[in-house]
């Protein structure tokens, strides 16, 4: 079961949109912080960089211990680079490319986010 689900995650480039899943409305995503949201078999963590105004969504799977955790992660800065901090041992990704930033983990998927009639919506391929 695991295992189909980490193929399943794979980051989708924003020309290789075909649905765009629509999440929830903005209000119910916390300000500076992450909430998880289910699309078929996927656990998606979605983050409203608020104080940049900026949105963005990956796997909510933490590569290291292959938990569904990153969505309760400290979102943050790294050298301009935006990033999530795994809640569990810290490990952080860039939210535009997945790169761990502090480690040699695989990199996690990111999925382009948009904002439309104050609703979020999450891209996919299918
Ligand atoms: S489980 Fe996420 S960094 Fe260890």
């Amino acid at each position: 079961m695991l295992d189909t689900l980490l193929k399943d995650y794979s980051t989708v480039p924003l020309e290789s949109v075909t649905v765009w899943f629509k999440a929830a409305e903005i209000s119910k995503f916390p300000k500076n912080g992450g909430a998880c949201v289910k699309y078929k078999e996927k656990q998606i963590a979605v983050f409203n960089f608020s104080r940049q105004h900026k949105w963005y969504a990956c796997q909510n799977l933490s590569p290291e211990k292959k938990e569904m955790v990153l969505s309760r992660g400290m979102i943050g800065d790294d050298k301009g680079i935006p990033k999530i901090a795994c809640p569990l041992h810290k490990k952080t990704f860039s939210l535009e490319t997945g790169e761990n930033l502090n480690g040699e983990l695989d990199p996690i998927a990111i999925y382009p986010v948009k904002i439309e009639d104050n609703f979020v919506y999450i891209g996919f391929s299918e």
